[in-house]
């Protein structure tokens, strides 16, 4: 298991990488340099970590030129050496942190004819009461703090949307491949930048008064969103997952259809002044990716390959639910706790100001503190260090600068 020690020393390597005011796409820092043997702050950094490693995979470039000579800065924020000691934790990490899941998948999913579970998961995923979150949010007084939360958390993917995914299509492996290329293409917007989705999703992080740039908000994420990252991209950096790969996509863009769905609806009655593109673009693209995935993916493969890509293919389908699953869990757990939190004058809705966040504080961490001490949770607003445990484990504030 990786321990404190390789952490902390992987965040001082990244800090030095990161350098002294870093553009947000080339800030690589974790707090790792700082962790303490807290478990939730260990598990939190693990996660920043293994995140890093996984950054690491993509061109990222800054919005502006940064100060000197920007060949020098890139070849400083690749730098082979550092990318290379980072990877060496990345598969002690991932064996921690994702294979068990992807372990329990399979056991779970044992025996399950692909094409049945296919069937099934359209029909349940049309036939379900509207998304708990966006039904939650409708009777909030809070709602314009959670969404903004709800739209922070998911950016650590969704500003780069479908990156990781694109690493699962590039190689040589037949007519599955040119179907992943189509559904990839409609990710970037068919060549056409303004409808690209992560610049879609980017509108709307705007219109929620949140900065836009990749990787800006990374001191506000909470546990489970790097969790959530960080599952689907132990699938689509490894080759050795591709089926559990596909099985990711049957079930994404199945459930995307049906979520996006719910969100368009939701932003158009409560704010409707809000860019909600993003999400009617997908409730549209997703059904076709849905049969695209079904038709020129699965079938395929299956027919060429056998049963065993079947299972594998379900048991990505059923390690997607359940990362989403979880992630979904702890979004809703989280309003829950800040409306309360709220009600008795312990936590207050504000934007988060990006350059007043000091030092990451867990929910254990936070019985330590000045019981009055106001704490920044993601994109929620400030709260109480004395009400911050009761959030769930899961999430994560940070202490003011001044
Ligand atoms: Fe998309
Ligand atoms: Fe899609």
């Amino acid at each position: 298991m990786t321990g404190l020690a390789d952490i902390a020393a992987a965040g001082r390597r990244l800090l030095a990488r990161s350098g002294a005011t870093p553009p947000p796409v080339w800030d690589l820092r974790t707090d790792a340099d700082t962790v303490t043997d807290d478990p939730l702050a260990l598990h939190h950094a693990k996660h920043l970590t293994l995140m890093r490693a996984y950054q690491g995979r993509y061109i990222l470039l800054p919005s502006a030129a940064p100060s000197g000579s920007m060949v020098e800065r890139l070849r400083r924020h690749y730098d082979p050496v550092e990318m290379a000691h980072l990877e060496s934790l990345r598969h002690g990490l991932e064996t921690e942190l994702s294979v068990p899941r992807a372990t329990a998948a399979r056991a779970a999913t044992k025996g399950r004819d692909w094409e049945v579970y296919a069937n099934a998961l359209k029909a349940d995923v049309r036939a379900q009461a509207e998304n708990p979150f966006v039904a939650y949010l409708r009777e909030s007084p809070q709602r314009d703090a959670h969404y903004r939360q709800f739209l922070l958390q998911s950016s650590a993917d969704l500003l780069a949307e479908a990156s990781a995914s694109a690493l699962g299509v590039v190689g040589e492996f037949g007519p599955a491949q040119s179907a992943l290329f189509r559904i990839l293409i409609d990710e970037f917007g068919y060549g056409t930048h303004v409808k690209k989705h992560s610049v879609l999703y980017r509108a709307v992080m705007r219109d929620f008064g949140l900065p836009e740039d990749y990787n800006a908000c990374w001191p506000l994420f909470d546990t489970a969103a790097l969790e959530l990252h960080n599952a689907i991209h132990y699938l689509f950096q490894n080759p050795a997952n591709f089926f559990l790969q596909v099985g990711f996509l049957l079930f994404a863009e199945t459930a995307y259809q049906r979520s996006t769905q719910d969100h368009f609806r939701y932003l158009r009655e409560f704010h409707p002044e809000a860019d909600a593109r993003y999400f009617g673009e997908h409730a549209h693209i997703d059904l076709h990716h849905t049969a695209m995935i079904i038709d020129e993916v699965a079938a395929p493969l299956v027919a060429t390959y056998g049963a065993d890509v079947g299972a594998e293919i379900v048991a990505g389908a059923e390690y997607t639910r359940a990362a989403f699953d979880r992630a979904g869990a702890h979004m809703l757990a989280t309003a829950h706790a800040f409306d309360l939190a709220v009600a008795v004058g312990d936590a207050t809705a504000a934007a988060p100001d990006l350059t007043n966040l000091g030092a990451a504080v867990t929910t254990a961490g936070a019985a330590a503190l000045a019981p009055d001490e106001r704490l920044q949770v993601g994109g929620l607003g400030t709260v109480a260090a004395r009400a911050f445990p009761r959030f769930p484990t899961l999430a994560q504030a940070r202490r003011a600068t001044g």
